[in-house]
């Protein structure tokens, strides 16, 4: 099974609950996601592998650590998944970017998809889907379905906010994955969103409502 980190960093919950409140502004929300998505990609990548190379300093030559070669790849699910691609590559900037375009069916709360477009090496790629909310889970479930089908295999999943339906069906569905999250929640409403939460993720990125 899949491993659960849920962030207690202070940073990282005292950001939250600046996203949560409804009288942030969409700059503000936009500014928190990048800021939330940098220090949570910190401890994501934390597992990746490291050799021994050798540097010169202006000192003397010595051995030293630096990553190794792993390629990098992020991939958001469209739209609200994007806010979370800024503060990942200021992490890491040689990342290659995937695009899943899934939105939910207002009536059936079913994903549907509309675009997927990944690196071609994917397989070779950690992968890290990005979207700041798990809710019934069938998003995170369709973009890693899609990612697998392509071949992708070294996959973990991000996100700010978790409802415990949605950790429970992806982990189901996709016991290899680990999931990073700042926030588990209570649970989901009559209408699949998170309580308490902080609404609809993508209107309060783009503020498209
Ligand atoms: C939101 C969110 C996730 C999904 C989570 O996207 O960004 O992708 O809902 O819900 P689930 O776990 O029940 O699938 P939405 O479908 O609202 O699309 P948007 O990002 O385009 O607004
Ligand atoms: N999608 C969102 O943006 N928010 C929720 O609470 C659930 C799904």
């Amino acid at each position: 099974m899949g491993k659960v980190y849920v962030f207690d960093h202070p940073l990282i919950q005292h950001k939250v609950s600046l996203m949560r409140d409804k009288n942030t502004t969409v700059k503000e929300f936009r500014e928190l996601a990048t800021e939330i998505s940098t220090l949570m990609g910190y401890e994501a990548t934390r597992d990746l592998p490291l050799e021994e190379v050798e540097v010169e300093t202006p000192i003397c030559k010595t051995k030293t650590m630096m990553l190794k070669g792993q390629d990098i790849a992020i991939v958001p699910i469209l739209r609200a998944g994007l806010g979370f691609v800024d503060g990942m590559m200021n992490l890491v900037p040689n990342a290659k970017i995937g695009h899943v375009g899934l939105y939910r069916d207002p009536d059936t709360h079913l994903p549907v998809e509309y675009y997927c477009k990944l690196p071609v090496d994917i397989e070779n790629r950690q992968t890290f889907v990005v979207d700041p909310m798990l809710a019934t889970g069938g998003s995170a479930v369709a973009a890693i379905d899609f990612i697998k089908q392509r071949g992708g295999t070294h996959i973990v999943f991000m996100c700010l906010i978790a409802a415990p339906e949605g950790i429970e069906t992806l982990q189901k569905a996709h016991p290899d994955v680990d999931i990073y999250i700042a926030c588990k929640d209570e649970k989901l409403n009559e209408n699949a969103y998170i309580v308490p939460g902080l609404g609809d993720a993508g209107d309060r990125l783009y503020g498209t409502k």
